[in-house]
């Protein structure tokens, strides 16, 4: 098998592509949420490990009164995705808030679906889904995602916070393996 950790990975999006989109899905959840007030704040929530850079910067792009806490996520099994069991951690309390999950990657979209059922168990006021990337040829667990930064082939995806095997969350830009 083919070691994926020797290979550099591709660039697919660069470090200036990837901050112009950001800015503008900033920019859009800005608006779609302008009636939240700072009593009633947006509330982000990121699911670890993969979206802290994304999250890093998109909350800078938003404008509107927001908070932010963290859901950790991740499937079973080193540097494989998705093999079917997923293990959450959180110490959330969500309930009445209008939740904005921000992943880092839509792949089968089972990873979502149970962080969003669990979510949902909660009662928030309100509930969407907002990914940096999307590889809608993988998809096996149906997801609704309101925000989508980039759609992906079906290829290994790297940099900007996504790892593989706790490698390449440091590149600046998009890659693939
Ligand atoms: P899903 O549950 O199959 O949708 O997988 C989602 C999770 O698997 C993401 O949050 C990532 O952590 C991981 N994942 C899926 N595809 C990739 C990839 O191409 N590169 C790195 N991680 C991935
Ligand atoms: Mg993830």
């Amino acid at each position: 098998m083919r070691d994926r950790t020797t290979n550099t990975p591709s660039p697919l999006f660069s470090e200036e592509t990837v901050k112009q989109r950001v800015r503008v899905m900033g920019q859009q959840i800005s608006e779609d949420y302008a009636g939240v007030t700072s009593d009633s704040p947006l509330f982000l929530v990121v699911a670890l490990k993969g979206a802290f850079i994304f999250a890093a910067d998109l909350v800078r792009s938003i404008t509107v009164p927001c908070r932010i806490d963290f859901i950790h996520a991740s499937s079973y099994g080193a540097g494989k995705t998705s093999s079917g069991n997923v293990s959450i951690r959180h110490n959330l309390d969500v309930t009445g808030h209008h939740l904005l999950l921000v992943e880092d990657i839509v792949d089968t979209g089972l990873t979502l679906q149970q962080i969003s059922a669990e979510l949902m168990a909660m009662q928030p006021a309100s509930l969407n889904i907002c990914t940096l990337l999307d590889k809608p040829e993988a998809r096996k667990y149906p997801v609704s995602v309101a925000y989508s930064g980039f759609t992906v082939p079906n290829a290994f995806i790297v940099g900007y916070g996504i790892d593989y095997n706790e490698r390449y969350r440091e590149l600046p830009f998009i890659g693939v393996l």
